[in-house]
């Protein structure tokens, strides 16, 4: 893995398993400073201290984990970083990293002020994770030399280095590991406005004419998701140059969502699943995570990290101490009578 510039290795190294895609477009979308990055303004405002401070006293910046469900923008913000702070970025992940010899590799290679982003850091082994121990506390790696008896260990100094991780789960991450950050930062869901100014800035960038309401529509359809925003503008555009002319209308937006069948909501196929299998097969629940994804078929940290957070905060999945419920929205939302005492009354 060679040292090069945000935007490559971000092209390379795109998180394979939400099945997301990156081309070359989305590259040119994100932005390189934070004040053309949109939203998250708590985690902007404090994070502009830290690098400003950092600078001001020539060090590298303190270690950041950046947390919150996919698709947000964290490999974004590490790139933000790294722009900011003047230095080159190396941009691997969890799985990637198989053996505490690619990690100390990948270490003893960085320069002084060097950035290594790891993203989906919850899924490092745990012999892997203890190399960053004293990498994030002394910048120093203890390599053991020989085997049995004899084995003895050395310590070898590594540059200062900055390591921003991220992490769709950090209740995963052991105590150690959480401990040894200096910045910790935790991504939102954005509002539907923030989405639209996301989406009229990409379709600037790309060159698409589009009207105010046909961006808050793509908005309000993606889960307060910017990737999913920025997927569904290029999708929408699609519809659009095929069915009509000239600039993104709403009536091109909502044909195409349609076409995609992603509801007003933002819901999609697999949301609509989860909830009807909870009311059909479970009663509304409460149903546990791993029934679920066995009756589904999707795996269960896909269904806790990518659906359930937007249905959770849409209002549809209420987390029980014994397992999840659909909430009378829901119901109403997929237009599915209210279960209770004469037809009429609620769950709850
Ligand atoms: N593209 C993706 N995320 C973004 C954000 N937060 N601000 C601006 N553009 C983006």
């Amino acid at each position: 893995m060679a040292i090069s510039s945000f935007d490559e290795d971000t092209l390379r190294l795109a998180s394979p398993e939400y099945g997301i895609e990156e081309s070359d477009y989305e590259i040119n979308l994100r932005p390189k400073t934070l004040d053309e990055y949109i939203g998250q303004e708590k985690v902007k405002d404090n994070l502009d201290v830290y690098m400003q401070a950092a600078l001001k006293r020539n060090e590298p910046l303190d270690h950041v984990l950046l947390y919150g469900p996919p698709g947000l923008g964290k490999t974004t913000l590490a790139g933000i970083i790294a722009n900011t702070m003047g230095s080159q970025i190396r941009i691997t992940s969890g799985p990637a990293i198989e053996k505490p010899g690619d990690l100390a590799a990948l270490l003893t290679n960085l320069n002084e002020g060097d950035i290594l982003f790891i993203d989906e850091i919850h899924r490092l082994s745990r012999s892997v994770e203890e190399v960053l121990y004293p990498a994030m506390e002394d910048n120093a790696i203890d390599i053991i030399i020989g085997k049995g008896p004899s084995a003895r260990s050395i310590r070898l100094d590594l540059q200062k280095f900055t390591l921003v991780a991220a992490t769709t789960r950090s209740g995963s991450l052991s105590a150690p590991l959480r401990d040894r950050f200096g910045v910790v930062l935790r991504l939102e869901l954005y509002t539907p406005e923030q989405l639209s100014q996301i989406v009229k800035r990409s379709a600037r960038i790309l060159g698409i004419g589009i009207d105010d309401e046909a961006a808050i529509e793509i908005a309000s359809r993606s889960r307060g998701t910017p990737r999913l925003a920025n997927r569904y503008l290029k999708r929408v555009r699609d519809f659009a140059e095929v069915l009509g002319s000239g600039d993104i209308t709403l009536n091109d937006a909502r044909i195409a969502l349609e076409k995609m069948e992603i509801d007003e909501l933002g819901l999609d196929n697999i949301d609509r699943l989860i909830l009807t299998t909870m009311i059909n097969n479970y009663n509304g629940g409460p149903v546990g995570l791993q029934t679920l994804s066995a009756a589904i078929g999707e795996e269960a940290v896909t269904i806790e990290d990518v659906y359930e957070p937007y249905l959770m905060q849409a209002g549809f999945i209420d987390r029980r101490p014994r397992g999840r419920v659909v909430t009378n929205a829901a119901y109403i939302h997929l237009g599915i009578p209210i279960p209770g005492n004469n037809g009429q009354g609620s769950l709850f």
